[in-house]
């Protein structure tokens, strides 16, 4: 783990807020060998060092600190590195003389990393990831700009206790609400229904509104309980029950199922999935439409199958909370459906 440091002052010589920036890899670490290529390259091999250079404009917003915690493609991402982080991230937010943490992290599965963290992590302290679409040697990378707007809200006093934020594209998201929404382009988040929570540019940063739903210190989750086998199906025109036959038979705790529309299910892959609930399988209806939310007992009706529906959490994210829900010993059907509707 490399760790490096750079100290700066500010204008009015007041003493900068000091950010911690952990680096996990992805895009915003790629590198390609023509700058014309932004589709074939390699994700995580450049070095946090070589990212924070690349922002001069960092030493005016913040004292920053830089460790490299991980070099990976996030599509690689498991649950060792998860427990890495929120340990770093722990150590880190306990100490007085850190005021945010950033984590830079891929794209891919940026949106399951974010919610875990907003779920698990136990300070009121700014922590917000950020990424980048194209890799840092591409003409009009994204990535510089993104680290500043990141590192500009985790500084930001505003930031704290708004749970796990993600800042890019000029945009401030909730960890529960964004998603990705585009294999290519720059402005490839978005929070679906409910908007961003703010914006980040040139240095000022807003917020719109706050988080609704409990977060980090506000839950009962804990990554130390372990992570119980929780898989995704999906259903489809002439969707079989192999997939949920061959899981049950593993041994699974949890199933969610990325329904269509509001969650309805093809009728063979339903009646495997109520009898994994009868055997004490925790199934949990989301859709794979991408936005919206399940409405419980209305495309299927949960009660009666012993389902539990996601709301607004698409599958991965439903697969988050599944996980520590039942780590966290919920295995009752309407407590785990008190946890879907609350967090
Ligand atoms: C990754 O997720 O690590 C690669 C893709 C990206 O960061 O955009």
């Amino acid at each position: 783990m490399a760790a490096m440091n750079t100290t700066a002052t500010s204008a009015s010589s007041l003493p900068l807020p000091r950010v911690a920036v952990l680096a996990t890899g992805g895009t915003i670490a790629g590198s390609a060998p023509d700058a014309a290529q932004t589709a074939g390259y390699q994700a995580g091999v450049v070095g946090v060092d070589k990212l924070l250079a690349a922002v001069p404009a960092l030493a005016g917003v913040a004292a920053v600190q830089a460790e490299q915690v991980a070099s990976i493609d996030s599509k690689d991402l498991d649950f060792p590195l998860w427990n890495t982080l929120l340990a770093r991230i722990h150590t880190l937010a306990a100490r007085e003389d850190i005021d945010g943490i950033v984590i830079t992290h891929g794209t891919d599965t940026l949106e399951e990393t974010a919610y875990l963290l907003h779920l698990t992590v136990k300070t009121a302290k700014p922590v917000v990831l950020t990424a980048a679409m194209r890799p840092s040697s591409s003409l009009s990378a994204d990535g510089p700009l993104n680290l500043l707007g990141a590192v500009t809200v985790a500084a930001a006093r505003a930031a704290h206790g708004q749970g796990v934020l993600v800042a890019f594209n000029n945009r401030i998201h909730s960890a529960r609400d964004i998603v990705k929404t585009s294999t290519y382009a720059v402005d490839a988040f978005q929070s679906h229904e409910v908007g961003v929570l703010g914006w980040v540019q040139d240095g000022r940063v807003e917020f719109q509104r706050t988080v609704v739903r409990p977060h980090t210190a506000a839950t009962p989750f804990d990554a130390a309980n372990g992570w119980p086998a929780v898989e995704i199906v999906a259903s489809y025109a002439g969707a079989s029950r192999t997939a949920v036959d061959a899981l049950v038979a593993a041994g699974v705790r949890g199933i969610v199922v990325a329904g269509t529309g509001n969650g309805s299910i093809h009728a063979t892959l339903q009646a495997a999935l109520a009898q994994a609930a009868e055997q004490g399988v925790a199934v949990v209806r989301a859709s794979r439409v991408g936005s919206g939310h399940v409405m419980h007992n209305g495309a299927a009706p949960d009660d009666a199958l012993g389902f539990v529906s996601a709301g607004s959490l698409n599958p991965y994210k439903a697969r988050v909370l599944l996980m520590l829900a039942l780590a966290a010993g919920m295995k009752e059907r309407t407590v785990l459906q008190l946890a879907f509707d609350t967090y």
